[in-house]
């Protein structure tokens, strides 16, 4: 397979990189960590380390160093298609090269090898309550499917800690291929009944993912192909991304370490903000019967602002522009639906809240998150159950810290132990240093 070539062609230069870097420098501070920051979450401590992606304050996210824009032009596409494949994103993360079509290919045709999912992960989603959360639904699959774990067979039977990368390839190539299909059952299972179209092996994965949810026009395909792109991976120190590490530093495998990720993404303040953001999209629409103008818009704003709520999708802990994922998934609603009402609102919405945040002089950032567009684009399609956007979201971000955790395994990561301290010793050092 050529992803295991080129990564295992990769490690040694590598793994000569980081020793070396462990073992001339570091001693060398690369910050410092305040009170505040103690008690706040770690926010902006340099504690972690990705090469696999970076986000720049001004410009967002950076895949390998290509910027969202790039990645569009950059990454190969299938025949008559205009978003790449999926495919050729996951070669991109774990390889950090632009594949070629065929080696994208290579990636998707390994997916289709591999997403058959065992049945009796369906009997344990059957046999839930119907009330039942999707991401509950779907951190429960992940799990189910623990027993497959190929690392974990190998681990017990004795491997040396060099191999430990391979298996965890071979994990992550099942659980990703798996995922697509998984979402599209748990979305048939509680919406529609039960019902469930089977994989059609002619398809690529974005495409059989649509074919299963039911909705194979062209444009969702695209759409699938964007979304589980953009949402990918956003650095290592977001909460799924962290909690995937993590766990997978105690030599979890993949399925645990991915549940783990998705349990952390099913919080209000990660991943279910698009929700929030299309329920408040929906009760502005509701309210005025029709897209209002820009006055009416910024008025209810303010309201908002007034009964101490937050504008969600607006705003960011580390981005201080527009969220390059946003501006993609505006240009592809532009494209494809630019008379959808809900999707009008939500560029209208964009005109006028950045000013709006701004005169409050609160938020650092008054600029759109990916959330706040987002629903709106999966309304369009048809998709109206909000508490699934938060599974599409997590089948993109399994991408991500799955190529993360690879590599953590290639590099020899340890297990991860910050240190705490009691309220009383960080008293201490306060006077300390003041005296
Ligand atoms: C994303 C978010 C959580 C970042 O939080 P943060 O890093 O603490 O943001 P800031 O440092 O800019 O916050 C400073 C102040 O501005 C306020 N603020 C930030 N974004 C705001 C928004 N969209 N609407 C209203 N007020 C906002 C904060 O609530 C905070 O107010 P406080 O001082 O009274 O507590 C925050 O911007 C937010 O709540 N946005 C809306 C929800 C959302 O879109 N979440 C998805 C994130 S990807």
């Amino acid at each position: 397979m050529i992803l295991k070539e080129k990564l295992a062609s990769q490690l040694p230069e590598w793994r000569e990189r980081v020793k070396k870097l462990i073992k001339e420098s570091g001693e060398v501070k690369v910050g410092e960590v305040t009170v505040s920051q103690v008690y706040g979450g770690m926010r902006d401590v340099r504690g972690l380390v990705t090469d696999i992606s970076y986000v720049d304050p001004n410009e967002g996210i950076r895949l390998r160093g290509y910027t969202i824009p790039e990645l569009l032009e950059k990454l190969p596409v299938a025949p008559g298609a205009k978003i790449p494949l999926v495919g050729g994103l996951y070669y991109l993360l774990l390889i950090g090269e632009i594949p070629s079509l065929e080696e994208a290919m290579e990636i998707e045709n390994e997916w289709k090898a591999r997403w058959g999912i065992p049945p009796y992960v369906f009997d344990v989603l059957k046999s839930m309550p119907p009330d039942t959360h999707p991401m509950t639904l779907l951190s429960m699959g992940i799990l189910a499917m623990q027993r497959e774990s190929i690392f974990t067979r190998r681990y017990l039977q004795g491997m040396r800690k060099d191999d430990y990368w391979e298996p965890m390839l071979e994990d992550s190539l099942n659980l990703t291929a798996r995922l697509p299909a998984l979402a599209a059952f748990i979305y048939n299972l509680k919406y529609k009944a039960g019902s469930l179209l089977s994989p059609d092996p002619k398809l690529e994965g974005a495409a059989n993912f649509a074919h299963m949810m039911g909705i194979p026009q062209d444009e969702f395909i695209e759409l699938t192909r964007l979304y589980l792109i953009i949402h990918s991976d956003h650095e290592s120190g977001n909460a799924s991304a962290h909690a995937t590490h993590l766990v997978a530093s105690t030599l979890s495998d993949i399925y645990y370490a991915t549940s783990a990720a998705i349990d952390a993404l099913a919080g209000p303040l990660h991943g279910l903000a698009n929700q929030e953001s299309l329920a408040w999209l929906l009760k502005v629409y509701n309210k005025f019967g029709h897209v209002p103008t820009k006055e009416e818009l910024a008025q209810f704003a303010v309201d908002t602002l007034n009964a101490g709520q937050v504008i969600p999708g607006y705003g960011h802990a580390v981005l201080r522009k527009t969220d390059p994922r946003f501006t993609a998934l505006m240009e592809f609603g532009k494209q494809w639906f630019p008379d959808d009402d809900i999707f009008g609102l939500a560029t209208r919405v964009y005109d006028v809240i950045p000013d709006v945040l701004r005169q409050q002089g609160k938020a650092k950032d008054p600029w759109p998150n990916v959330d706040a567009i987002s629903g709106s684009i999966l309304y369009h399609f048809g998709i109206k159950e909000f508490d699934f956007y938060t599974v599409m979201f997590g089948i993109s971000r399994a991408l991500g810290v799955s190529a993360n955790t690879v590599w953590a395994r290639a590099l020899g990561q340890p297990i991860e132990r910050p240190k705490s301290l009691t309220t009383t010793m960080l008293e201490q050092i306060v006077e300390k240093q003041a005296a």
